[in-house]
């Protein structure tokens, strides 16, 4: 998948709508001063720098397979504890997270079950394992496959991923052992200037909107741009996204 790219592309294209995700997440998790969390799948150090506003740089520790998000969090946040590595084969002991996170992780992971007990086992029991992925239907880059659909049916099979169904991530966590205490949504609400500040970011490759867009001919993705012009509401837009959420405090 798409996600060896440079922090600022990530942040114009996903950031835009991972940053306040990320704040109403930490919100709704509220870790208590002095807890240790990890966050699976960091990119560029989005969740990770909310974290650390809330608990400081030395109770964190960051992972993601992808090298150029691992450089730019060591370049952005130099104490963080970040590794190299996936949710798979966490590169941590057992039990020594008070807090592990996933924002927008779970569907990307090769093995979510497997990830997903990862994180069990890097929480101390009480502590809370917690994942979000945007919903199937009301993502924010939405209007994009709607407009993939309308042109090339079939087209939004491609972000049909795991977690993004209702109770799927709730499903993912109960197969890895997890009891699930919450089970929720979370909505952002994002302006974009204009429609060329919304669209230029979809050709940076990244996420499976990236990568899909890039499979495109030239002439079918105008065609593709000028659907979404239609699709979309009047500049500045607002863009919405709803995200799922589920928790799991480790028995
Ligand atoms: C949509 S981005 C989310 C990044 C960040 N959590 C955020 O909210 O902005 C998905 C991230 O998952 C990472 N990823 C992909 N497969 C993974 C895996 N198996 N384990 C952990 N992270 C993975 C990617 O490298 C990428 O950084």
């Amino acid at each position: 998948m798409g996600f060896d790219v440079t922090a600022d592309a990530y942040a114009s294209f996903m950031g835009r709508f991972s940053e306040p995700l990320a704040r109403q997440l930490v919100d709704l998790l509220d870790p208590a001063p002095g807890d240790r969390a990890l966050d699976v799948g960091c990119g560029p150090g989005t969740l990770t720098a909310v974290l650390v506003d809330r608990l400081g740089a030395d109770r964190l520790s960051a992972v993601d397979p992808s090298p150029s998000f691992v450089q730019a969090v060591r370049a952005l946040l130099p104490e963080v504890d970040v590794r190299d590595g996936a949710a798979e084969e966490l590169p941590f002991g057992d039990e020594v997270f008070d807090l592990a996170t996933a924002q927008l992780v779970v569907p990307f992971m090769t093995d979510p079950v497997r990830g997903l007990s990862e994180m069990r086992r890097v929480v101390r029991p009480g502590g809370l394992v917690a994942a979000c992925a945007w919903d199937l239907d009301r993502g924010p880059v939405r209007v994009l496959w709607r407009a993939a659909d309308e042109l090339f049916p079939g087209a939004s099979a491609a972000i049909d991923l795991p977690g993004a169904r209702d109770g799927q991530l709730a499903e993912l966590m109960t197969t890895a052992g997890l009891d699930v205490q919450l089970a929720t949504t979370l909505t952002v609400r994002v302006q974009i200037a204009t429609f060329e500040e919304w669209w230029a970011p979809f050709s940076f490759g990244i996420g499976p909107a990236g990568e899909y867009v890039a499979t495109l001919t030239d002439g079918d993705r105008e065609r593709l741009r000028v659907r979404c012009v239609d699709l979309l509401p009047d500049e500045p837009l607002e863009i919405v996204g709803v995200a799922r959420v589920a928790t799991s405090r480790r028995a």
